[in-house]
């Protein structure tokens, strides 16, 4: 059985201009010990997609389909029961470390309340678990910046923190949203080697939102492309560089990215705007931007279809090259 298992997941809107599609129908499944990357420019969904598996989505949001971790049913969950499967079994790292940490109590306070919480720590227990989290994020000096508030510690620190904070309860399944965007190259470069220990050593899953195409090559096993709320491509790591087939994917890989962790590429922009998900096209999403595009991509849409083990692709052309 998989970690987790996606199965046409529709992440809904309710707004005043009608509804907004954020994730369409998306279908995927994570191993145990597996990483998957996620890439797509802004706005195509990637935070959406994992604020439905966590069930953290804005008040006039919805998820719709199927979405089992654990073999456990998410979608639906009563929120008692999601939070406690939160806190222990699937961490989450956002991009911005405030929205998460309390400005107003020590670092001590946030890390040790959720292990006497969660596993049930006493507190001096608990106090030495966060010390060697802190350690093993490489923050120097970890028992005296416990006492610490968030606002006296840098940026890339307050991150290291919440990577902390989230490895804490050593979850199954540790969800990061742009966790690296803030950091410097060399910080970035020891968060991502830091994460793949740490995968080593608790076999824990990971789903890495980024907009670096480096990190990506870095950590992940598979890759999923997403265009309006859709898979457009998904493969292996080193085929996804190798052979990217969507006109998508190979426009977001102007070159073959050396698959090390010091790569540091960024996404080139492709022409054009992402598609208005209050009024998507009939067909292809990217088709406007498309210097590809077929006759039948402005109103039916690509399937996604399996062109090789383990590689999908939603475009035309696989049908009519
Ligand atoms: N509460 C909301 N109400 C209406 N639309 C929303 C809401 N939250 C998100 N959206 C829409 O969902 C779409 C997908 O957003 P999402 O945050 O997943 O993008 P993203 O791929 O993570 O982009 P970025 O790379 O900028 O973080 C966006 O177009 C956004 O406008
Ligand atoms: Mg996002």
């Amino acid at each position: 059985m998989p970690l987790l298992e996606v199965n046409n997941l529709r992440t809904v809107f309710h707004t005043n201009d009608g509804e907004v599609y954020a994730v369409n129908d998306l279908s995927f499944s994570l191993e145990k010990g597996e990483t998957l990357g996620v890439v797509g420019e802004s706005g195509s969904g990637k935070s959406q997609l994992v604020l439905s598996i966590i069930n953290l989505l804005a008040s006039n949001g919805r998820a719709e389909g199927s979405i089992r971790f654990q073999g456990q049913e998410l979608v639906g969950m009563k929120p008692k029961e999601i939070n406690r499967i939160r806190g222990d079994r699937i961490g989450m790292i956002f991009q911005d470390p405030m929205t998460c940490l309390n400005p107003y109590l020590t670092i001590e306070r946030q890390m040790t309340e959720v292990l006497m919480l969660h596993q049930g720590l006493d507190r001096r227990a608990a106090r030495q678990r966060s010390i060697a989290m802190l350690d093993a994020v490489h923050i120097p000096d970890a028992a005296n910046r416990l006492k610490r508030y968030p606002h006296e510690f840098s940026g890339g620190m307050r991150q290291r923190v919440m990577i902390a904070m989230a490895l804490l309860c050593q979850p199954d399944l540790l969800i990061a949203d742009e966790p690296t965007t803030a950091l410097d190259v060399t910080v970035q470069a020891q968060i991502i080697q830091l994460m793949n220990e740490l995968q080593q050593e608790f076999g824990m899953s990971i789903i890495m939102i980024t907009h670096d195409l480096g990190v990506i090559a870095g950590i992940s096993d598979k890759v999923m492309v997403m265009y309006g709320g859709r898979i457009c491509e998904y493969a292996p790591v080193f085929e996804l560089f190798q052979q990217p087939r969507h006109p998508y994917t190979r426009g977001l890989l102007q070159s073959v990215p050396r698959l090390d962790l010091a790569g540091s590429m960024q996404l080139h922009s492709i022409p054009g705007n992402p598609p208005n998900l209050l009024h998507l096209p009939a067909g292809c999403a990217f088709a406007d931007r498309c210097e590809e595009r077929l006759e039948q991509c402005d109103h039916e849409q690509p399937p996604l279809k399996e062109i090789s083990p383990g590689h999908l692709n939603a475009c035309h052309l696989e049908t009519n090259p």
